[in-house]
């Protein structure tokens, strides 16, 4: 009259383990969860009782308890309903409880007894290997899960087929891992992009040290479009990231199987987007813009018409590449290691400096609209370009005059490597690390002191510049920062010049 089944929870991207308990005992028929359940899980009932009835159970005409273990972990959703579904099975000897032992549960229950997709599935397909069970989850989720399995995760469809397996009486598909689709493939590509070679060079730059890019020009002249084409020249992700990427997907309901899961993410969220919107939240906090582009690239179009509490709220996981969200009791902490492509008008009217349009604005006008992005905002960026008018007669080539999207990719890799070989990505390179990636000769230093005077930049404009530097270098195939790498990187703190644009 007692029964244990094996299920896990969604907190975050973690998927800690959940056991139902179930009881029957004599007394008035009843049925009381206990162990924490939110809303969702206390109508489980409902549709469990439906559920067992309509396939043609009997559902047990005694006192059922049913107790989710720990009882101090929150639980939400339906995920609960065929776990507690099988367990009434268990304790009433309609299923035998033993096969149920070495084996996870997951999956919503519809009242006529078919299995609902639900969230959060990745991460609980790792814990469940981690913990040596295979997992049991709704067909719907099969595609999505295929991207983690290793043959040991087992999908149905109904209730029915569900309880057959269990009384083997019938089969069930394993899951195998999906066939990976070509990452090269997907995706906008370079080639597209006509003129506008000084941005491209930037974008691969950005690309090859990780760099946070600001992009400024008028409307129309290929902001977007150039960053779109970022997540095509990056470095496709490790296992180990791809994974990591997965788990945050899946837990907002995002991940589809069909994607290329190793490209990394690009997100694009509105200038309207609020602060949940973007680091994440809610009262089970799900992952925000921020996190759902963990490895990826944030694109945000419009800087400085988004909220400035918005923009404040982006500076701390910024560093930390992590987000931790706090909600009443709880507290979730997501990844959030993103890198920022920033696209800006030169001024309100979006005109100031096109060859050929007027700009409306006002000095103060333009002075009130850079002062929106803060100076520690600003300083997160290591590369700043402007994106210009291009001429008809670049725009309308029919051929293409820059690289695709694959060479790129290539340099980016080879300078990848030598960054990993010294040991992190230089857009982290700090302190120590900095210098000793950086050693300038005596003329690279005279020059960069020089142009810090001239131009007024700060100290921190310079460990921007050193570190650009190092990546030119590092594209190069070179040991040292030479001084063309320092001139070329002094070229993207457009923004930092008084006079900037
Ligand atoms: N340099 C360019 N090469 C090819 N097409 C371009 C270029 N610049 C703009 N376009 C075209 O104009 C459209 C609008 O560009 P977009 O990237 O949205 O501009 P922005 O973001 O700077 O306002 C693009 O989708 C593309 O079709
Ligand atoms: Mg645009």
């Amino acid at each position: 009259m007692f029964a244990i089944v094996h299920t896990r929870a969604s907190i975050g991207v973690s998927a800690p383990e959940v056991t139902v308990e179930v009881h029957l005992s004599g007394g008035l028929p009843a049925l009381s969860i206990v162990g924490l359940p939110e809303t969702g899980v206390r109508e489980s009932k409902e549709r469990v009782r439906s559920a067992l009835i309509n396939v043609g159970f009997e559902f047990p005409a005694r006192r059922i308890t049913i107790n989710l273990a720990p009882a101090d972990l929150p639980k939400e959703g339906g995920r609960f309903d065929l776990p507690i579904a099988l367990g009434i099975l268990a304790a009433s000897g309609q299923i035998p409880a033993d096969r149920l032992a070495d084996c996870e549960v997951l999956g919503e229950l519809s009242l006529d007894g078919r299995l609902r997709p639900l969230k959060g599935v990745i991460p609980a397909v790792l814990a469940a290997r981690e913990a040596g069970r295979r997992l049991l989850i709704p067909s719907a989720n099969a595609e999505e899960a295929a991207l983690a399995s290793e043959g040991d995760v087992l999908a149905a469809t109904t209730l029915l087929q569900t309880c057959e397996y269990f009384c083997e009486r019938g089969a069930l598909d394993v899951v195998t891992a999906g066939d990976e689709t070509d990452v090269v493939a997907e995706g906008p590509d370079l080639v597209d992009v006509r003129g506008q070679h000084v941005p491209r060079r930037a974008l691969e730059v950005a690309a090859a040290g990780g760099h946070n890019l600001l992009m400024f020009g008028p409307p129309g002249t290929g902001k977007s479009m150039l960053a779109s084409r970022l997540p095509g020249i990056l470095p496709p992700l490790s296992t180990g990231a791809a994974l990591e990427v997965a788990s945050v997907h899946s837990v907002a309901g995002l991940l589809s199987g069909k994607q290329s899961w190793r490209r990394p993410p690009y997100r694009a969220p509105h200038h309207t987007a609020s602060a949940v919107a973007l680091v994440g939240g809610g009262s089970n906090p799900r992952p925000g813009e921020i996190s759902l582009a963990h490895r990826g690239v944030l694109f945000m179009d419009e800087l400085p018409e988004f909220d400035r509490k918005v923009l404040e709220v982006l500076r701390e996981p910024m560093e930390s590449g992590e987000v931790s969200i706090s909600r009443a009791a709880r507290q979730v902490t997501y990844p959030a290691r993103f890198q920022v492509v920033g696209a800006m008008n030169p001024c309100p009217c979006g005109y100031s400096g096109h060859p050929s349009i007027d700009c409306q604005c006002s000095p103060q006008q333009v002075a009130r609209y850079r002062s929106k992005i803060s100076g520690p905002l600003l300083d997160r960026f290591d590369l700043h370009v402007e994106v210009p008018v291009q001429s008809g007669d670049v725009l309308l080539r029919t051929q293409p005059d820059g690289e695709s999207s694959e060479g790129v990719r290539e340099r980016v890799a080879k300078a990848r490597q030598r960054q990993m070989a010294r040991g992190q990505i230089n857009a982290l390179l700090a302190g120590n690390a900095l210098r000793d990636a950086t050693r300038l000769d005596s003329k690279g230093e005279q020059l960069l002191s020089s142009a810090m005077d001239r131009l007024g930049l700060s100290a921190r404009a310079l460990h921007r510049i050193l570190r650009v530097a190092r990546t030119l270098a590092d594209l190069d195939g070179c040991e040292e920062v030479s001084q063309s790498h320092l001139v070329e990187a002094l070229g993207y703190r457009k923004l930092d010049r008084k006079q900037s644009v």
